[in-house]
């Protein structure tokens, strides 16, 4: 997201936030810091520290003519398998720190245009073949696991920010993305690297291929950002978004 923004919208200075945790890889960034010295700056920090917080937004002001215009909240834990061993975890960053996230925009961000809140579709829970239409907006959120009970919460959250302050919340709801450089936690890396190990695999005596039907499932990690930047930048408030 951050590359496509630096090449598609040159008069704009992106910030990146992130607190680098495991899963990320700081040399991504020292790249992306090297190629658009000027227009990106990287922030280290916590969503759910105050005073990470407090220094992110001092770099916003209308005095200098740096307001923040846009926000794409990525932020999360995110992996399912480590939300049913450390739950907590996922509750404090993925709902508190959107919580923290979505006040101090509305404090000190009082000319926001939009807030993109990424969801998933997990929030739906499992899909039932009854649905012709499969998924859509106004189907019941009945997330099965903590990680998207967490991301269930948040929109909630984003939701009551519309609703009461007609914050301009925008949430999308992807499945899963693959793309380059992503940590080999998600299932498309991580098979990649066990097939490069010379490992071969099989579900349930299937034998998986890249042409096989699950794949078309995944969403690839470009498609899913030019679809954030669409929706965002195309409609006004307030609306989900699920591709
Ligand atoms: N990957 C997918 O298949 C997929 C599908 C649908 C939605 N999403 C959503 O997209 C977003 C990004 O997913 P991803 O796969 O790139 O996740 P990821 O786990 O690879 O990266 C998440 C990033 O958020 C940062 N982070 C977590 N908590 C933080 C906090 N409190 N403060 C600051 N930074 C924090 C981490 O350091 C990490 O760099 C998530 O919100 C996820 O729910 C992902």
């Amino acid at each position: 997201m951050v590359r496509f923004l630096l090449e598609n919208l040159p008069n704009h200075h992106i910030v990146g936030f992130d607190r680098k945790s495991y899963c990320s890889n700081t040399s991504n960034v020292e790249f992306v810091e090297g190629q658009y010295a000027g227009s990106f700056t990287f922030v280290f920090g916590d969503l759910c520290n105050d005073a990470d917080m407090h220094h992110l937004f001092s770099l916003f002001g209308p005095s200098d003519n740096t307001l923040l215009d846009y926000v794409f909240h990525f932020a999360a834990e995110t992996h399912v398998d480590q939300s049913f061993l450390d739950s907590l975890s996922f509750t404090m960053n993925n709902v508190v720190g959107t919580h923290k996230l979505l006040e101090f925009c509305k404090t000190k961000a009082p000319g926001l245009k939009r807030f993109i809140h990424v969801s998933t579709d997990e929030v739906y829970g499992s899909t039932s073949d009854n649905l012709p239409t499969g998924c859509v907006e106004s189907c019941k959120l009945e997330p099965t696991n903590p990680y998207a009970a967490t991301k269930a919460a948040a929109e909630l959250l984003c939701f009551s920010y519309w609703k009461s302050f007609n914050f301009p919340v925008l949430i999308t709801r992807s499945s899963n993305v693959y793309g380059p450089r992503q940590f080999p936690d998600k299932v498309i890396p991580k098979w990649i690297l066990l097939l490069q190990q010379g490992f071969k695999l099989y579900e349930s005596s299937i034998r998986f291929s890249f042409f096989s039907p699950f794949f078309l499932c995944l969403c690839m990690v470009m498609g899913v950002v030019n679809a954030i930047i669409f929706t965002s930048l195309m409609f006004y408030l307030p609306f989900f978004v699920s591709f």
